[in-house]
């Protein structure tokens, strides 16, 4: 298990336990975190699931694949620590990973 919190918008702190190889979206759909539509299911098709990575994780966590900067450029406030929450995986590297989450998707 791997640490991973989310901060809603307002401010509310998810502190989850991730399975290795799920990703953040599915750990803030099944834990409810507000904000996260995920309307595609984690395709990479719909751009709903878009997170602020946190400052001190964007090196680690990496940027935007090329298909995934396509999408992320459907996503409403687009910063440089911006992805899409269904395309990063937990893994042990990324234990005590925080994103954030948009203040709307789209
Ligand atoms: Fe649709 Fe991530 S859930 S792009």
């Amino acid at each position: 298990m791997t640490k991973l919190t989310i901060i809603a918008f307002d401010g509310t702190r998810f502190e989850l336990d991730a399975a290795d190889g799920s990703t953040v979206m599915e750990n803030a759909v099944r834990n409810s975190v507000p904000g996260i539509d995920a309307e595609c299911g984690g395709a990479c098709a719909c751009a709903t699931c878009h997170v602020y990575v946190d400052d001190a994780w964007t090196e680690t966590v990496g940027g935007p694949h090329p298909m995934e900067e396509d999408m992320l450029d459907f996503a409403f406030d687009l910063r440089p620590t911006s992805r899409l929450s269904c395309q990063i995986k937990m893994t042990p590297a990324l234990d005590g990973l925080v994103v954030s989450v948009p203040e709307r998707q789209g």
